[in-house]
């Protein structure tokens, strides 16, 4: 038999991206050998130096060799001398909407061992998923402006979603509810009391879905401002939430300061039928660059959840173990970078030994 085989596009991207990737391909590689499988690297250095000399983001002919991968691993985008916007939508959001990565998955999960600004929860009530929509929306750009600088300056930007945009989102969450097996409560989280249109469409699509294909999911809503009360008042409340691109930008960021913040939240940008990426949810950091000290668990996690999409599950959950042990054992002080008692590698190491 063969030995299962994965080829890996890793976008190092700027400031302290290419520490936290070494580190991830430093445990996938671990859990590789561990599981009997192999990863091969090709490397591609968009980002903002590479904008700053050439005035390229992720050009189309970059882009169409992604399509060959069987998975994309991206370290941070984001450079100082780099006007925002730019780098974010080149390369980030040109990815997401070319390859068509329509849903993000952001796990919100407590590991033992970390401080979170909630007092009195623990790993047993912060343990959920967003399932963001995350080519449409308002991020589709459709809009514009008019009269721009006067005192008459029209601008709209539009809040685009279509049946089969909402339904293809709406059937990951369902079949991710079900698979993840906990409680099987599906939230829709939107704003379905002042978006009548827009939430009505969401609102269907959940309902009819739900009644008429899953119904061992239980399903629940929330409007999206209450949510945010929610999470942090109950985080137990919730298996998984499924919501539209905007809203689910916002609130991913709540989970991710209840999980303990950007050093441990991870993501995936997720195309079920074709190639995904993979990304520490954190930025750049431009300060702490080359100093060894940034946080590298939440590249480290989104190896994990690359792992996972493309199959090798043992692998995964391996991983997660071994981050979780590590976190449990109290050898990481805090997982703010320059604060972790450890610096980037010997997190990496400690990981990559126990998988
Ligand atoms: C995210 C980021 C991006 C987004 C930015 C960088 C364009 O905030 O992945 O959540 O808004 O989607
Ligand atoms: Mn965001």
């Amino acid at each position: 038999m063969n030995k299962r085989s994965y080829n890996i596009a890793v976008l190092p991207g700027d400031g302290t991206g290419p520490e936290v990737v070494r580190e991830g391909i430093k445990v996938m590689n671990a859990a590789a050998s561990r599981f009997g499988f192999s990863l091969n690297y090709q490397t591609y250095d968009f980002g903002g130096d590479r904008y700053l000399r050439t005035g390229e983001t992720l050009p189309d002919s970059a882009v169409e060799e992604f399509r060959k991968f069987h998975s994309i691993f991206l370290g941070a985008i984001g450079h100082p001398d780099v006007k925002p916007g730019i780098l974010e939508v080149g390369i980030l959001l040109k990815s997401r909407f070319t390859l068509d990565q329509y849903i993000n998955l952001r796990p919100v999960k407590l590991y033992p061992g970390v401080a979170i600004p909630l007092k009195d929860k623990k790993p047993e009530d912060i343990d959920f998923v967003v399932i963001r929509e995350n080519t449409g929306g308002i991020y589709t750009g459709v809009g514009g402006a008019v009269q721009v600088g006067t005192p008459h300056e029209i601008a709209t930007q539009v809040m685009v979603y279509s049946r089969a945009v909402v339904d293809r989102c709406m059937r990951y969450a369902y079949e991710y509810t079900r698979k993840r097996n906990r409680r099987k409560i599906l939230t829709l989280v939107h704003k379905c009391n002042v978006l009548t249109y827009a939430g009505d469409l969401w609102v269907r699509s959940h309902k009819e879905m739900g009644d008429a294909e899953y119904p061992d999911v239980k399903q629940d809503y929330n409007h999206v401002d209450a949510c945010n009360m929610w999470i942090v008042k109950s985080p137990e409340f919730y298996d998984v939430i499924v919501t539209e691109n905007l809203f689910g930008d916002i609130i991913t960021d709540l989970g991710a300061i209840i999980q303990g913040g950007l050093g441990i939240a991870a993501g995936g940008n997720i195309n079920p039928e074709g190639v995904s990426m993979f990304e520490p949810m954190g930025g750049s950091a431009p300060k702490y660059k080359d100093k060894n000290v940034i946080n590298p668990l939440a590249a480290i996690c989104a190896g994990g959840m690359m792992l996972e999409t493309i199959g090798e599950n043992e692998a995964a959950q391996a991983i997660d173990k071994s981050v979780s042990d590590l976190l449990a054992s109290g050898k990481i002080k805090s997982l703010a970078a320059g604060q972790m008692g450890m610096n980037t590698s010997e997190v990496g190491d400690a990981v990559a030994k126990n998988v």
